[in-house]
């Protein structure tokens, strides 16, 4: 994968920053090599430090998300504080008090649980620190400036359509496929403290609702509540127990074949593949594997798709996430606010949160090379061995 994050030359609001801290006039030096040049004797002007609190190294997402907002801020002149939770809520908050005791001028937060920061929150208010939501939304909290993400409730749609598609109901172009079903299905969620997992599972479901509507795609275990398909944490080994449930439950002894499975995230995907293997089905799709869904395009799973076992997953470039949250990071410190291209869809509970909403795409079998080998986001040879370099 491609970890260097490019920014470019820093922008003029970053310019003005650096001008005004330095209390020089035009033309005074601003970078360490020109500072270097002119004999050293300038001090070397810091961007300001910006505190980066990230879920958990469990999954490489996390990491490529943290690793690309670190590069492209420190590119920008700005000192970065990331830490990773470990998925732990008292940590993440811990964290976040240190950054700004630290002196943080602005944070980026991956919460673990949307709700559970409000007096970090308060605390980053008080000091004036702008808050940016990192592609999962804080919620119950007025004191979050800005959400930078991707269109969830679509992500939601493309996994149920990820699932149509793998099943033979429609094609990739949306026409309808040639299969007539009926399917058995299970649905699985996300973390229900996630936000995210709200947004997504609606989204399938809206899209799901005709087939199940007209028995088109049955789910036999009964389970169609999120109450009740819900991942805490988004666990692998969580989801793995789930799916071992209800076959056990509901197949395991009786004459039902399990068709498909509606994942959200790819290490739950993988969970719940393990549990299906060990139980008998594929080893792949074309030997009966079902069909299972998937997010991320981790590159595990990539690697599972290219291989028949995982029928799909959604790639959202973390690479430009990480460009929005750098941009709205350097706007709010220039004095200006970053420009929101959504402004209805985030509702926190207190306030509508401003958003900068980012595009997702349907990874198959067929389009690993162009959507993700031809943009860099992961190489042949990693696709290949399933491993990141
Ligand atoms: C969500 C995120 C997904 C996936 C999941 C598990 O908040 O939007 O892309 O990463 O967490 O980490």
């Amino acid at each position: 994968m491609v970890k260097k994050f490019l920014v470019g030359v820093a922008s003029a609001g970053m310019a003005l920053t650096l001008a005004a801290c330095s209390g020089g006039g035009a033309g005074e030096s601003t970078d360490e090599t020109s500072a270097a040049a002119t004999g050293g004797s300038e001090p070397v002007v810091e961007g300001g430090l910006v505190g980066v609190a990230m879920p958990t190294q469990t999954s490489e997402r996390w990491i490529a998300d943290g690793d690309a907002v670190q590069s492209g801020l420190e590119e920008l002149g700005y000192e970065v504080d990331l830490q990773f939770a470990n998925d732990d809520i008292p940590t993440q908050a811990n964290q976040i008090d240190q950054m700004i005791t630290n002196g943080a001028e602005a944070l980026i937060i991956a919460s673990i649980d949307g709700t559970a920061l409000a007096s970090q929150l308060e605390a980053a208010a008080a000091a004036d620190i702008p808050v940016i939501a990192y592609d999962r939304l804080i919620r119950d909290s007025e004191n979050v400036d800005f959400y930078v993400t991707f269109d969830n409730y679509n992500v939601g749609v493309q996994q149920a359509t990820s699932l149509l598609v793998g099943l033979g109901l429609l094609n990739q172009d949306g026409s309808e496929g040639d299969a007539a079903g009926p399917f058995n299905v299970e649905l699985f969620a996300g973390s229900l403290d996630d936000n995210n997992a709200h947004f997504f599972w609606q989204g399938a479901i809206d899209t799901l609702q005709p087939y199940l509507d007209d028995e088109t795609i049955t789910v036999p275990s009964g389970q169609t509540d999120i109450e009740q398909t819900n991942t805490l944490r988004w666990q692998q080994e969580t989801a793995q127990k789930r799916m071992e449930d209800l076959l056990t439950s509901t197949y395991t002894g009786s004459d039902l074949e399990l068709h498909g499975v509606l994942s959200p995230y790819d290490g739950i995907s993988r969970g719940i593949i393990t549990a299906l293997q060990n139980a008998g089905y594929g080893p792949s799709i074309a030997d009966g594997l079902p069909v299972v869904t998937g997010q991320d395009a981790e590159i595990a799973s990539v690697k599972l798709i290219a291989d028949d076992i995982q029928s799909a997953t959604i790639f959202k470039d973390t690479r430009k996430l990480a460009a929005q949250a750098i941009t709205a990071t350097d706007d709010y410190l220039s004095g200006g606010e970053p420009e929101a291209n959504d402004t209805e869809t985030y509702d926190n509970g207190v306030k509508v949160v401003p958003s900068y909403l980012l595009e997702s795409d349907i990874v198959y079998a067929d389009n690993i090379q162009s959507l993700l080998v031809d943009s860099g986001y992961w190489t042949a040879e990693e696709v290949e061995a399933g491993v990141a370099e």
